[in-house]
């Protein structure tokens, strides 16, 4: 089967794949927006991942016509209100540097001891039915450091230290962040689905 991942993040692609990969999953062959060329913007309009997820694989499923599976994901911080949220990838301003996103959050909390934190990814599967999505939800614990450190991953696992560790998982190899992360715990949901579905 052929399976489109509605995203057009490398980072999310890349973790997909090799989740893909490290469990094995046979006759599913994961096809990304970049092959195909597609190059339209989707606007991201829902007020919960679930919408946003579900705007993004169904935009795609209905442009191509096949099995479509898209993640909306964010960091919410428990003392901000749970910001930023379904914002994460727009915190502070559209297209500005990954830093200026991570800087304005430890601004934020820079009197505030409890830093509590968590990833959330929301994963939106349609393969044949516009009104029957289905989806897989995968969350990490962790909380938010005071300084910025390690250059693997993406967005904000520089400053996001999982709980049980004392890394960020910027820290971590990327088998190392795919054995935790709350997108390896929806990916393997989502595996576990297909492979029930399709044998
Ligand atoms: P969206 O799902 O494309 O709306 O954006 C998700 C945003 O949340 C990313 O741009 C990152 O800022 C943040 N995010 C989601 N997952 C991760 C992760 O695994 N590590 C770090 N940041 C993440």
């Amino acid at each position: 089967m052929e399976l489109i991942f509605a995203s057009k993040n490398k980072d999310k692609i890349k973790e997909i794949r090799e989740l893909f990969k490290s469990f094995n999953v046979k006759n599913t062959k994961i096809l990304t927006l970049e092959e195909l060329k597609f190059s339209q913007f989707i606007e991201e309009s829902g007020n919960s991942y679930e919408e946003n997820a579900y705007i993004k694989a169904k935009y795609i499923y209905e442009y191509y016509k096949k099995p479509s599976f898209a993640d909306d994901s964010g960091l919410e911080v428990y003392k901000l209100n749970n910001k930023p949220g379904i914002f994460s990838s727009t915190f502070a301003g559209i297209n500005v540097s990954n830093y200026l996103h991570i800087n304005k959050l430890l601004s934020e909390l820079k009197d505030i001891n409890d830093r509590k934190a968590k990833f959330v990814c929301v994963i939106c599967l349609i393969l044949s039915n516009i009104n029957e999505p289905i989806f897989f939800r995968g969350e990490l614990e962790g909380e938010i450091s005071y300084k910025i450190k390690g250059n693997n991953g993406f967005g904000y696992d520089p400053i996001f230290i999982p709980n049980g560790y004392d890394k960020t998982l910027a820290e971590l190899t990327l088998v190392e962040k795919n054995k935790i992360s709350h997108r390896a715990i929806a990916v393997k949901k989502l595996i576990n689905y297909l492979t029930k579905k399709l044998n």
